[in-house]
């Protein structure tokens, strides 16, 4: 960070606790924690912690001196988010008040009282609250909009190609330096305050998202319209941005994007080796097992029946496949996914020649494409993947509830795998 980063350091080796340490920022936090030379423990329902449960809690805490909070509500419907950062909220503090610990650090959002007329941010400020009247010594990180967040706030003000956006101030960030700041905060003494953290550069949200779209190669155009809102709510220049004392972080949206793209292209040539081209066998296979996970992995049936994910929580069929006589070349699968609760699939990277739009039918679904953030989509709504684009998060939202979604795909006639797995 530029300034106001040198919290005195305390304590030497300590154990720290990441609530939230699979998410975008708590993989980042706890990365740059282990580069300190700390014991870390990544916790999350994917790991056995479940704040919301109280499962696992105790025994992940247990001699731990910091505990962060970075853990995220799977939706952000005001009652469920609010149930979500209370009951969390209120089990956290009872572990650590046990366990001892002596500094919890969490992240919220700047102007988070200036949007209140979107229920999350309701539920942030009862987090915070929460906190406040803890006992336990903490520090509050208030950031603006990760830049991993651009590609969801042009998704939610697109009509057709058109992206409509008023110009009111904006000040984004990168995750990495938001951990950057929760580290240098978490390795010093309980503010017992709340401080603010923002990207390097003051503009309008409509500019930003306009560079973030041309920076990522998407043909949408921007609209500057003052009566656009932002998710549903009205802003004005006062709204997102940060007070004066705000820590200012180094990267501008332009270094992000050109490190995002050769990651990206990284990923890319990492997902699909030459040398893990598939058999000719497997060619066959992978005709019939496409998303989420599935490739090579499972027995062989015929088109149209089910296939078992290798985590026996998800089930991919092949539901329909037409050749389209009118675009010579390609054809169209429906796939139907359907997930147990708590159901996931691998990462994976769809073929060059695919699109896909996917419909939520039952339940809710957690995805993430590329590096953009990690979204919920409920029964009813939709969402598209480009030609080769990375699917980093595809899993049911609920521990509890079943889910299922329809990606139909429209691919070259002759692609062989509809997904390729990460390579570990
Ligand atoms: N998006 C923005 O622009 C922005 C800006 C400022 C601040 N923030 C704040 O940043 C924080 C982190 O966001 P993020 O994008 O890093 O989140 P994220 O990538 O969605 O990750 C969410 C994390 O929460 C964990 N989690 C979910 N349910 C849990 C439970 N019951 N118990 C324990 N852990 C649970 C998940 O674990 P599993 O992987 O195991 O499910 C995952 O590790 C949020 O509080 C958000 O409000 C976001």
């Amino acid at each position: 960070m530029k300034t106001n980063s040198s919290n005195k350091r305390v304590g030497n080796h300590m154990k720290i606790v990441v609530i939230g340490g699979s998410g975008l920022i708590g993989k980042k936090v706890v990365n740059n924690l282990r580069e300190e030379g700390h014991e870390v423990v990544a916790a999350s329902p994917s790991s056995g912690v479940n704040t919301l449960t109280g499962e696992g809690l105790a025994e992940a805490l247990a001699g731990a001196q910091v505990v962060f909070d970075v853990a995220n509500s799977p939706t952000f419907e005001e009652n469920a988010s609010l149930e979500f950062f209370e009951r969390s909220g209120r089990n956290l503090f009872a572990a650590e008040a046990v366990a001892g610990v002596r500094h919890h650090v969490a992240l919220s959002l700047v102007g988070t009282e200036r949007l209140l007329a979107m229920g999350y941010f309701g539920a942030k400020l009862a987090e915070e609250k929460l906190i406040k009247g803890s006992g336990i010594p903490y520090s509050i990180v208030r950031a603006t909009q990760f830049f991993e967040f651009l590609g969801a706030i042009a998704q939610s003000a697109t009509e057709g190609q058109m992206v409509r956006l008023p110009s009111a101030a904006f000040q984004p960030i990168a995750a990495e330096d938001v951990a950057a700041a929760l580290t240098d905060v978490a390795l010093g003494e309980p503010l017992n305050d709340t401080i603010e953290v923002a990207g390097p550069e003051r503009t309008g949200l409509d500019e930003l998202v306009r560079r973030f779209l041309r920076g990522t190669k998407d043909p949408r155009e921007v609209i500057t319209d003052a009566k656009a809102r932002y998710f549903g709510v009205a802003v004005n220049d006062q709204t997102l941005v940060p007070g004066v004392n705000a820590r200012i972080a180094p990267t501008w949206l332009e270094d992000w994007l050109s490190r995002s793209n050769a990651q990206k292209q990284t990923n890319e040539t990492a997902s699909a080796p030459k040398s893990s081209r598939p058999s000719p066998r497997k060619i066959a296979l992978g005709l019939l097992l496409f998303l989420c996970g599935i490739a090579f992995a499972t027995p062989c049936v015929s088109a149209g029946s089910a296939h078992d994910t290798s985590n026996e929580k998800s089930k991919v069929t092949l539901v329909y496949e037409h050749v389209l006589p009118n675009v010579p070349g390609k054809s169209i699968k429906g796939v139907l996914v359907e997930y147990q609760p708590g159901g996931s699939s691998p990462a994976h990277t769809h073929p060059h020649s695919a699109f896909i739009y996917a419909t939520v039918l039952e339940g809710a679904i957690r995805s993430q494409v590329n590096n953009g953030p990690v979204m919920v989509y409920r029964a009813g709504e939709s969402f598209s993947e480009m030609p080769g684009d990375h699917h980093g998060v595809s899993a049911n939202a609920s521990e509890t509830e079943p889910a299922r979604l329809l990606a139909v795909f429209v691919v070259d006639t002759d692609e062989k795998n509809l997904t390729t797995n990460d390579t570990k």
